[in-house]
Formats: C-alpha cells, structure tokens, sequence
C-alpha cells in the first residue's frame, strides 16, 4: 500500500466554519498573537488566554468534520495515510482518520503548568478551564498547545513521517510558520508534491502540483488523479 503524508493547516478546517489566522478576518486579525498566544502573555493575562482557548474549544466542539477531512479518512481504503496538522482541532479524529500527528497540540487538553507529562482531556461537556482549575501537583492548568517561542515536541516525528511518504499532499496551510512549513524539505527527492489551497502558497520549492481548490474540492480532485 503507497504512504500518503497529509500535512494539513486551519484552511482544512475552513468548510467547517472554523476561522483560518491569516485569511482576511481571520484570527490573528481579531487577536494579538502576543495577549493569546505566548507564554508571555499567559503570564501577563491568564484570564484572557484561557478565555481566547474556551471560546475555540466550544466552537471547536460544536463543528464537524468537512467532506475534506472525511475523503481523507476513506484514502485508508486504497492507502496507508498519515496526518500530519497543525490544527489543534479534533476534525481528523472525528472523520475517522486513524493516524493524526498534532504539532501545535490539541484543544481539547490541558495540562499542569509545573508537569507537562500531567495532560487532561476535556469534553463537550466539560469544555471550560478557568483560574484556579489545578492539576493534581496544585498547578494551574494551561491549554494542551505549543505557543509562540515554544518547542514543538512532536516535529521530530513528523520529519520522520515525511521521510517515508510516497506521496505528500498539503492542505490549508500558508507554510508561514516553521518548523511546520519546513517539513516539504524531508520528502524523498523524486517524491509526488500535491498542494490544495484556493489561493496562492508561496512554496520554497517549484516541483509541487497545485490544486486550486478548497480542501473539500480539491480531496475528491486529489482522489480522482490518484485512482489507480
Ligand atoms: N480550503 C483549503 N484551504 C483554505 C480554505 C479552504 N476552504 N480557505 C482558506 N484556505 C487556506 C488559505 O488560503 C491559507 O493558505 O488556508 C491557509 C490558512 O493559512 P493560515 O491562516 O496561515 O493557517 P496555517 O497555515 O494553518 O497557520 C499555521 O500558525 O498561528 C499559527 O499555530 C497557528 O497552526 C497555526 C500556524
């Protein structure tokens, strides 16, 4: 069976309703990366970052998964796929794709500030942590995601998925931000490049077959041009 690696980015999730960071009113024109997205800034208002990371986790709970995630889910058929995302959304899981790399962590868990190996799982249930909502140390509890300035505990992996992929397909993402965007760099030579995006991506690389499309469309075209 040929690996197909996924490496996917919040315009996955667009059909889904879920604002993209860079697309015109997207989230990073709402919010300052600095207040709600930097250790910085949890340190300075933790009330806010917990607020801005609740607001996402309900909404987050609330979308289901586009045509896009579940067409990648049913490659599974014809291939072996890994996913690698960026998104912190559970839209993969929920469609049915059974390999999903998270590299900027999951909204749906939280964890102790003084014990990162201390990770909680939230639910639609029970999907707000506030102040004063401790780990078992007695630490507060912070979102389960990589913030600016933070390592990316799980890029090694990904690198090393990348290196085994037949196939690399790309979906969603602005490859503005690394290691993430890097992750081109570890195919194969020789290894097939497909990028769906309805817009331009400017990619370090002039070797990837675009496919103009949003993720929903451009899975079935993808589906169609690798019938075997
Ligand atoms: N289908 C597919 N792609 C889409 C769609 C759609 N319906 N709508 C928009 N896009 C594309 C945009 O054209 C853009 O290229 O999705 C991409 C979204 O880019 P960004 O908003 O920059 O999101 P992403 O690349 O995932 O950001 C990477 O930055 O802020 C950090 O941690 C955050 O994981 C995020 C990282």
């Amino acid at each position: 069976m040929k690996h197909i690696v996924v490496l996917t980015g919040a315009g996955m999730s667009a059909e889904s309703g879920i604002s993209t960071f860079r697309d015109s009113g997207g989230l990073w024109e709402q919010h300052s990366v600095e207040d709600v997205a930097t250790p910085e800034g949890f340190r300075r208002n933790p009330q806010l970052v917990l607020d801005f990371y609740n607001t996402r986790r309900k909404e987050s709970f609330d979308t289901k998964p586009n045509k896009g995630h579940i067409g990648l889910a049913e490659m599974e058929k014809d291939f072996k796929v890994s996913i690698i995302t960026q998104n912190v959304d559970d839209l993969h899981e929920r469609a049915g794709s059974t390999d999903v790399l998270h590299l900027h962590g999951e909204l749906s868990k939280v964890r102790s500030t003084v014990d990162p190996s201390l990770i909680y799982t939230l639910t639609a249930d029970n999907w707000e942590i506030k102040l004063g909502d401790k780990c078992e140390k007695g630490s507060q509890l912070r979102p389960h995601i990589v913030w600016f300035g933070e390592a990316v505990p799980m890029i090694e992996e990904a690198m090393h998925t990348v290196q085994k992929a037949d196939i690399l397909v790309v979906i969603g993402t602005s490859l503005n931000v690394y290691p993430a965007a890097g992750l081109l760099n570890y195919v194969k030579s020789g290894t097939p490049i497909f990028l769906i995006d309805p817009n331009e991506v400017k990619a370090s690389r002039n070797d990837i077959y675009f496919i103009k499309e949003g993720a929903s469309a451009g899975v079935e075209k993808l589906r169609e041009l690798l019938k075997i």
